[in-house]
């Protein structure tokens, strides 16, 4: 069949709301060009993040109403922690608001200034968090990962040969590697369970723990189910915690492959380890029963983690990433290859070549999406990851793209072919578009906040 059978039917509705070309001017005007300052009710598709904005099941609704909001030692704490134990296996099991809280709590508690954290790709607040703790948040993505059209299906893999070469050097000075799955920043790419396991060797020799950044551990383990040898007669729960076996702690946001509105997670082995995360927990989210999230919180995302491992789940939403990248391809337009796991990426850097780094060509593209089409995206590129030098020019970033990231189960096929129309439309006028400049920024995670003018 052609067409994408949507595992789910629809019990509950949430209007959109259409808007005009000309109110979307307007409204983009208004947000200072930076469509994170827009109402969301503004965005008829809304795909700024795949973070927090799913739809839960019926079963996760149903489960909501069994929350036990008891501030320690909950039933819903108890259910929590033998689902997060089931798929991960770890010792010590943490909840916390979100992800950011668990990266928040790890700088606080093991990073110390001058130390080096290298990942395949830490994601902007992992970066934030270890920066913040002036330590150094080192990528090594691999080699296949540079050349966006190359269709190597585990391009998320982290560099083992640099790994190395910064472990002879610096061993000493680094507290813990990570590996982020899948490689968000890096085009939401796979890494196979072979790089985790070498890292995981290369490491072991020098005593540095792996801790691996979970957020869409399912989907991953749903890619190395599909394409690495070997894996083809696993479930995805058994790849899952194989995944984890390797790594010494995890970090979580439940926003993800928890399929859950809020929640995140630390999981680790180590008990003094652990003992200092508590403390830090109490300090700054809450008991560590429940971690800055309610009962009920704990319950949704227990029935989620299970649900995000559900083989229908993971072959419908690959299905609609897929049939998107299938789509935007025959049409020319250029985008990070292969189909990644929560999104579609657009090379913005040769979208709109005419525009460079210094003018924001993922801005300029974010921008004329949300006119076009009223479709909010994020740009993945120099404004996000660019830094000033010592003379306050800018150091573009390794890439300029535009996610397009897909809430899980909320958009259907003929959303996704309403968004294929609307990149058409600016892919055939894009030589309209033009670059932007900041006018005011924060020290950190400008993105969120920047005020931008066009040239
Ligand atoms: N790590 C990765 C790989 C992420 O993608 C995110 C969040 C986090 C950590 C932090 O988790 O939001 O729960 O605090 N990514 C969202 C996104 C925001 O849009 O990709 P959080």
């Amino acid at each position: 069949m052609k067409t994408i059978f949507e595992p789910f039917r629809i019990k509950m509705t949430e209007p959109l709301k259409s808007t005009t070309k000309e109110i979307r001017i307007a409204r983009l005007e208004e947000a200072h060009f930076n469509v994170f300052l827009l109402d969301a009710e503004d965005c008829m598709i809304d795909l700024l993040t795949d973070s927090g904005t799913g739809a839960m099941s019926a079963q996760q609704w149903a489960a909501l109403m069994l929350g036990d909001e008891s501030y320690a030692g909950s039933r819903s704490w108890k259910r929590f922690e033998e689902t997060v134990h089931d798929i991960t296996r770890m010792k010590h099991i943490f909840p916390t608001h979100q992800g950011r809280a668990a990266e928040r709590l790890l700088a606080l508690t093991w990073v110390q200034a001058g130390q080096l954290i290298p990942n395949n790709n830490h994601f902007d607040t992992t970066r934030a968090n270890l920066e913040f703790a002036n330590a150094s948040a080192i990528d090594l993505p691999c080699e296949e990962s540079a050349k966006l059209d190359d269709d190597f299906p585990f391009k998320g893999n982290i560099h083992l040969g640099k790994l190395k070469r910064l472990l002879e050097d610096c061993h000493s000075n680094i507290p813990f590697a990570m590996i982020t799955v899948t490689n968000n920043a890096g085009g939401g790419q796979p890494v196979s369970m072979t790089n985790i396991r070498e890292a995981k060797k290369l490491l072991r020799g020098y005593e540095v723990p792996l801790i691996i950044d979970a957020c869409r551990f399912a989907e991953n383990a749903y890619f190395i189910q599909r394409n690495e040898e070997g894996y083809r007669d696993y479930s995805l729960i058994d790849i899952a915690r194989e995944m984890f076996s390797y790594a010494d702690a995890a970090t979580m946001s439940l926003k993800k492959d928890g399929l859950a509105n809020i929640g995140g997670f630390f999981v680790c082995r180590d008990d003094a380890w652990a003992e200092d995360f508590r403390n830090a927990l109490i300090l700054q989210e809450g008991f560590p029963t429940y971690g800055g999230l309610a009962g009920r919180d704990l319950e949704a995302t227990a029935v989620g983690l299970y649900e995000a491992l559900q083989s229908e789940y993971q072959e419908y939403r690959h299905a609609t990433i897929e049939y998107m990248l299938k789509k935007l391809i025959e049409l020319d337009v250029p985008v990070v290859r292969p189909a990644g796991g929560h999104a579609v990426f657009l090379d913005a850097a040769s979208f709109v070549s005419h525009i460079s780094a210094k003018e924001f060509p993922g801005v300029a593209l974010v921008n004329a999406l949300y006119r076009e089409g009223g479709i909010r995206s994020v740009e993945l590129g120099s404004l996000m990851f660019g830094k000033y030098d010592k003379a306050g020019v800018l150091i573009p970033a390794r890439r300029e793209l535009v996610r397009l990231a897909f809430p899980r189960r909320v958009y259907t096929q003929s959303h996704f072919d309403y968004m294929i129309e609307v990149i058409a439309s600016v892919w055939e006028n894009r030589e309209t578009l033009r670059g932007l400049r900041i006018v005011k920024e924060a020290p950190f995670l400008r993105h969120f906040s920047a005020w931008l003018e066009e040239l």
